[in-house]
């Protein structure tokens, strides 16, 4: 027998934290112009406050459970600090095999139980659709901290950040996205997220590891310009945003793929050569060979700043869940 979905979340009319409070995230496409300026805001507030004070208190009283099925070093201990750089507490619970979901519990009661002790579950799941699945048993709001294959739009939330603080802006950018563009959750958060922006996408990936038709589809819909190629010193001099993905070896079934693929691309600082001055280079992390350490020291790279904003853009987006504007 299928338990009882969560019912119906009634929510205070919110003008404050602009349609956040009490909601779940769990795609990018949830994001207005609007949300997304607004996310920013807070997030440049809550860098301003870390470097003046360290903590607040304003998630006083309030817990996180983070749940990762999957493993996480950067997503994982970058919402924890969130919340506890808010005053918050957080449950983690990494190792699943340590909890009842090595004794065959379902998502739908484990997610059911997390309500019961906390305000706010992040998770994390190999399953395309798994969260939004979670999201609809549980009465509290749930964050996506990355389904599968499918999306993961906070990440998507602090690469967007992150460009516009290098940058200066998101329209009419052109972003190169290298690597493994079929599997890598992160482009396919960051391509919607910049669908209505006027950018001009350049994939780059060898053929097995295209973007998905469902993605291409929708940038052409949206009336957005993409090409693509499997060089990318096709595209280096053009780009005004490198975005390198590591290949996603777990989910390769047939490993002899994988070699194949493997290894297709690494940026080093003569490649760089041939790039804009002013331009960035990004990477979710982690990297394993992509991005050669050589490359840390150019300005361009961008990736370590980036971490540190999904500190930010994480902290801004529990306050908000949270209804502390
Ligand atoms: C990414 C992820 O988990 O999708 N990492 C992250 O969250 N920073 C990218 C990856 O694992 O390659």
């Amino acid at each position: 027998m299928q338990p009882n979905p969560a019912p119906a979340r009634p929510l205070p009319a919110d003008n404050v934290t602009n349609g956040l409070y009490g909601q779940d995230i769990l795609s990018v496409k949830q994001f207005t112009p609007a949300m997304l300026d607004y996310v920013f805001r807070v997030a440049d507030e809550m860098n301003t406050l870390v470097e003046r004070f360290g903590s607040a208190d304003l998630l006083q009283g309030k817990i996180m459970a983070n749940l990762f099925y999957e493993p996480s070093t950067r997503t994982s201990s970058s919402f924890m600090a969130a919340m506890q750089r808010l005053g918050g507490q957080v449950i983690p619970i990494n190792g699943v095999t340590f909890s009842s979901v090595s004794k065959g519990e379902s998502l739908a009661d484990t997610v059911r139980t997390l309500e019961c002790y906390a305000d706010v579950i992040v998770l994390r799941h190999p399953e395309a659709g798994s969260v939004a699945e979670a999201a609809h048993w549980a009465s509290k709001p749930v964050i996506s901290a990355g389904d599968g294959v499918g999306e993961h739009p906070t990440q998507a939330l602090l690469d967007a950040y992150t460009i516009r603080r290098e940058l200066g802006q998101l329209e009419g950018l052109t972003v190169g996205m290298v690597g493994d563009l079929r599997f890598g959750r992160t482009v396919h958060s960051l391509t919607r997220l910049l669908l209505d922006r006027n950018v001009k996408f350049r994939f780059v990936s060898p053929r097995l590891l295209r973007m998905p038709e469902e993605i291409r589809d929708e940038v052409s819909q949206a009336g957005g310009e993409f090409t693509e190629h499997e060089d990318v010193a096709e595209v280096i001099g053009e780009v005004d945003v490198l975005y390198v993905t590591r290949v996603q070896k777990e989910r390769f079934t047939d490993l002899t793929e994988y070699e194949k693929v493997n290894g297709a691309y690494t940026i080093t600082p003569e490649l760089l050569q041939e790039a804009k001055e002013e331009m960035v280079v990004m990477h979710p992390l982690p990297r394993v060979g992509e991005i050669t350490y050589e490359v840390d020291e150019d300005p361009r790279a961008a990736y370590f700043r980036q971490m540190q904003n999904g500190v930010y853009i994480r902290m801004a987006l529990l306050a908000a869940v949270l209804g502390k504007a």
